[in-house]
């Protein structure tokens, strides 16, 4: 390639599981209703993996759909990037689990975590290789099993999570070209002093897994639910005005934004914030509810397949989570 590299979103892929927890039924579980769920979160259901399914097999399914939709080959992947707070085990990484499963033998593949940011985070990350020409073809994937973290007994936060995977396949085109899905800018931010507002406690180093541990329950999701939901909104507002800023456009030229899918208030709040339109903000939390760093790419993937994406489109991507963490991209459609 003569001109610098830039990257392109060539194909999109997600991979829901079959199984559907209702508000209904969380109401024969733990003290709460369909009307505090629906009204509190927008969340109406939910979708819960199997046991034999791992977080590696819902992302190998959603990275196996972004690439037919890419049209590339297994081979034609040199790097795998998977976002993820649920990964098989400890290590090896999710990613070397998706290389396995597709045959993706010359691809360079590792994790990242960075919450319900992680999508964002990793898309930054591939396109740092493939805008340096050190990589050509990028999987990048979010996927989540949260199940494996949820506390069925707290209903503070059993009602907010689900299971799912979504991927894009970017690759490094010319600069000089006008390739579709060009992504224009990504910013990224953290602030680990608010570290105990949203995280799981135990099962790592610091409180590594034991019975007691187990019975306190610490190995699951611990969540200051309004804390977190004033510095989402902020945050999320913040990163879309500087990502818009870096690619030298303005809340007039957004098509669609595509914002985590936490809690339809919070959307809501971010759309009115930004003086957009209730309908140029995606949702699709009242199905999945929070899959953390699979919302993006499975909103992206749908809102692509439903024909909401039109060829020139600004989309502007938005994510906020534990950490905390967050991130904004705007893509050229
Ligand atoms: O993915 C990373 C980003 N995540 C987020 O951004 C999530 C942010 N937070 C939120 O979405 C909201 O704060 C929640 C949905 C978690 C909670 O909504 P809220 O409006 O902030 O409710 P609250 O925590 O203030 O709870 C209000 C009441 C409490 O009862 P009292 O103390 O007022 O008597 C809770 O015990 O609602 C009660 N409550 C429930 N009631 C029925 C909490 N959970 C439930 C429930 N069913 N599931």
């Amino acid at each position: 390639m003569s001109s610098p590299c830039v990257s392109s979103i060539i194909g999109t892929g997600s991979y829901m599981p079959e199984k559907i927890l209702t508000n209904e039924e969380l109401s024969k579980i733990v003290d709460t209703s369909d009307e505090w769920i629906t009204t509190r979160t927008g969340i109406k259901e939910r979708r819960i993996a199997a046991d034999n399914q791992a977080t590696s097999d819902l992302a190998t399914a959603a990275a196996l759909r972004a690439m037919e939709s890419a049209g590339v080959k297994p081979e034609d992947i040199d790097l795998i990037v998977v976002a993820t707070v649920t990964p098989d085990m400890p290590f090896p990484s999710t990613a070397c689990f998706v290389q396995k499963n597709i045959g993706a033998s010359n691809a360079v593949c590792f994790d990242i975590s960075a919450a319900c940011s992680g999508f964002l985070y990793a898309l930054q990350v591939a396109r740092n290789f493939l805008n340096a020409g050190t990589r050509s073809t990028a999987l990048v994937i979010g996927a989540e099993k949260l199940s494996t973290l949820v506390n069925w007994t707290d209903r503070n936060t059993c009602v907010l999570f689900g299971d799912g995977a979504g991927a894009v396949v970017i690759r490094a085109v010319d600069s000089a070209t006008e390739a579709p899905g060009r992504v224009l800018s990504t910013i990224m931010g953290s602030d680990g002093n608010l570290v105990n507002l949203l995280r799981v406690p135990g099962g790592g180093s610091a409180c590594p897994i034991t019975a007691e541990n187990i019975d306190s329950r610490l190995n699951t999701i611990h969540m200051e639910g309004k804390e977190t939901f004033k510095h989402a909104v902020t945050r999320m507002c913040q990163a879309s005005e500087k990502a818009l800023e870096m690619a030298g456009l303005t809340k007039e030229d957004i098509s669609l934004v595509i914002p985590h899918q936490a809690n339809a208030r919070i959307i809501t709040a971010i759309a009115d914030r930004l003086d957009l339109p209730h309908e140029k903000a995606f949702m699709n939390v009242d199905k999945y509810g929070n899959t953390s760093a699979a919302t993006i790419p499975v909103a992206l993937d749908e809102a692509n397949r439903q024909g909401r994406l039109k060829r020139g489109d600004i989309v502007l991507l938005v994510a906020f989570g534990g950490g905390f963490t967050w991130a904004s991209s705007v893509i050229r459609w």
